[in-house]
């Protein structure tokens, strides 16, 4: 393996428990890149934030449970997982994400590989 320090994960605190009220969900945007956050009876779970359909934000999506219904298409996503469930269409599937809770602090684990991957512009230097 040739590993190189820059890509290993590392957990970012991303917003406080109470931010985000059980059965609801936010978008929090880490280096520009939106993360959909739920709350799911009191734990926490990230999935890309844009619908693969059309790229509409799944977090202001409908949340039932586990569950989260794209406003614009219906298309429904599980939120533990980011696996599409309207077909079995593993191309529709949205990456999900390692979370933990650190006392108030919410928390994503993340590699600049996966920062890097959603906007690959986003490395180059300002002129
Ligand atoms: S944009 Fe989400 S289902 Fe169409």
């Amino acid at each position: 393996m040739n590993g190189d320090a820059e890509d290993m994960p590392e957990f970012i605190d991303i917003c406080k428990v109470s931010d985000i009220p059980v059965g609801e969900a936010r978008m929090i945007l880490v280096n520009e890149v939106a993360f959909g956050v739920f709350n799911v009876s009191g734990v926490f779970y990230a999935i890309d934030d844009a619908c693969p359909h059309a790229g509409a934000s799944l977090s202001h999506g409908i949340v039932e449970g586990d569950v989260v219904r794209c406003r614009i298409h219906h298309w429904r996503f599980c939120v533990r997982s980011g696996t599409y469930l309207d077909e079995r269409k593993p191309s529709c599937n949205v990456r999900s994400y390692p979370i933990r809770v650190v006392g108030e602090q919410v928390q994503i684990e993340l590699d600049n590989k996966s920062l890097l991957n959603f906007h690959p512009k986003q490395d180059l230097k300002p002129t």
